[in-house]
C-alpha cells in the first residue's frame, strides 16, 4: 500500500510520468495506480498540498540551480589546491558514485551501501586536514553528510585515564562529529602501548561507532604513511573497515613555489622578480637538505614571516605607495626575525 512507504513527490513525477507531464496529473496517476479513493486522496498529505506543490516546483528547479551552483564552488575550492591531483581524482569519483546510488535509490533500483570512512597517508603539511575540511563540505552539500564540519581530534581528546573514561571520551567526541567529519591525527599513536594501552579502547570504540553510525559521519585517521601502514597491519578489522585508503605524497618544489604564489594572491601579495627566484632557492635547499620537512606548513610559515618582515620594512620609509604596500621583496624573505630559525634561507643571508 502506498501509506506504508513514503512516497517522495519526485519520485511520484518520474515514475508516473516520467517528468514530463504537470504535477496534477502525475499524482492522478499515482492514486488511480494505487486504486485510492478521494478520501484517501484527501488524507494523503502529497495530494492536499498539489496546488502549492505546482508552485514549488518553480522554485525547486531553481533550489536545485542553486546547490549545484553550490557544490561547483566547493570543487573549484578543491580544484584550487597545488597538485594533489591523483586525491581530486578520487574525490570526485566518490561523488559521481554517491551520485548515482541516489539516483539509483530514487527509481528504486539496488544500491550499494556507500562506507565513506578513510586512511590519509603523508607527512605533515601535504593537505590532509584541509582536503578533509572539504570533503566535509562536499559531502554535506551532495546529502550525504548533515552539517558537513570537521572536528579535528588527536590522541588526547580521545583517550582518558581510567578505565571506562577512554570509552565515554571517544563516544562524546564521535557525537559531537555526527554528521560530519571526525579527522584523528595521528592515529596511530592509539596503537601505541599494545593491549594494556587505553588507545586499543579508544579504537573498539571507533569501530562500534562505525556499525552504529554506519552512514551518519566519515571517519578520517591520518598519519605518517609508515606509522599508518604498520598500525593497519596490527588491526586487520581496521583495515578491512577502512576502503579507502589516500596516499598525500609530498609536494615537489614546483608545487611548493605555487602554494606560496597562492598563499601571496590570497592575502594580496606579490612576490616581485627577484624575490621570485629567491623564494625557489629557499624551497629547493627546504626540500633537497630536507630540513624541515612540513611541505605547505613551512610554506605557510615562511610566507607569513616575510610578511611580518614586510612590514617592519616599510614602515621605516617616509612615503608608502600602494605598491610598496603589496610587493615582498628578497630582502622581506631573508628576514631578521627568523635568524634565530632554523630557515637555510638565514644562513644563505
Ligand atoms: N595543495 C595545497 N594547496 C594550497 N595550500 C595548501 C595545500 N596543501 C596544504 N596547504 C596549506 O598548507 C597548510 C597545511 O596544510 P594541512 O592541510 O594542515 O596539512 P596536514 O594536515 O597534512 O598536516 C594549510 O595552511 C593549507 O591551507
Ligand atoms: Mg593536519
Amino acid at each position: 500500500m502506498y501509506h506504508k512507504k513514503r512516497f517522495s513527490q519526485d519520485y511520484i513525477i518520474e515514475k508516473f510520468t516520467m517528468g514530463k507531464i504537470p504535477m496534477t496529473e502525475a499524482f492522478n496517476k499515482f492514486f488511480n495506480y494505487h486504486e485510492l479513493n478521494i478520501e484517501e486522496r484527501n488524507e494523503n498529505r502529497y495530494f492536499r498540498e498539489e496546488r502549492s506543490l505546482e508552485l514549488n516546483i518553480v522554485e525547486k528547479k531553481e533550489k536545485n540551480q542553486e546547490d549545484r551552483e553550490k557544490l561547483n564552488k566547493l570543487l573549484e575550492e578543491m580544484d584550487s589546491l597545488i597538485g594533489l591531483e591523483e586525491v581530486k581524482k578520487i574525490i570526485r569519483e566518490y561523488i559521481a558514485f554517491i551520485k548515482v546510488q541516489q539516483l539509483r535509490e530514487r527509481y528504486q533500483l539496488k544500491t550499494s551501501p556507500v562506507v565513506m570512512h578513510m586512511i590519509f597517508k603523508g607527512n605533515p603539511g601535504t593537505g590532509k586536514t584541509t582536503m578533509a575540511r572539504i570533503i566535509g563540505k562536499i559531502f554535506n552539500e551532495i546529502g550525504y553528510l548533515q552539517g558537513g564540519e570537521l572536528i579535528e581530534a588527536e590522541r588526547a581528546d580521545l583517550v582518558g585515564e581510567y578505565i571506562g573514561h577512554t570509552a565515554q571520551k571517544t563516544k562524546k567526541l564521535l557525537e559531537r562529529a555526527l554528521g560530519g567529519v571526525l579527522f584523528i591525527d595521528e592515529a596511530y599513536s592509539l596503537a601505541r602501548g599494545g593491549e594494556k594501552d587505553f588507545g586499543k579502547e579508544s579504537i573498539d570504540t571507533i569501530v562500534k561507532a562505525m556499525e552504529d553510525y554506519k552512514d551518519k559521519l566519515i571517519i578520517i585517521l591520518a598519519g605518517y604513511r609508515d606509522e599508518m601502514n604498520f598500525f593497519l597491519r596490527t588491526n586487520p578489522g581496521l583495515a578491512s573497515r577502512f576502503a579507502i585508503q589516500i596516499d598525500f605524497p609530498d609536494y615537489t618544489i614546483d608545487e611548493l613555489v605555487q602554494i606560496a604564489n597562492l598563499m601571496y594572491k590570497e592575502r594580496e601579495y606579490i612576490l616581485d622578480e627577484k624575490s621570485k627566484h629567491y623564494i625557489y632557492r629557499i624551497l629547493s635547499e627546504i626540500r633537497n637538505k630536507e630540513i624541515i620537512n612540513g611541505n605547505a606548513r613551512t610554506v605557510r610559515n615562511l610566507v607569513e614571516r616575510s610578511i611580518r618582515q614586510h612590514a617592519r620594512r616599510i614602515i621605516k620609509q617616509k612615503n608608502i605607495s600602494k605598491k610598496d604596500l603589496i610587493y615582498i621583496t628578497k630582502e622581506d624573505l631573508i628576514g631578521e626575525e627568523g635568524n634565530n630559525e632554523k630557515m637555510p634561507c638565514n644562513r644563505d643571508a
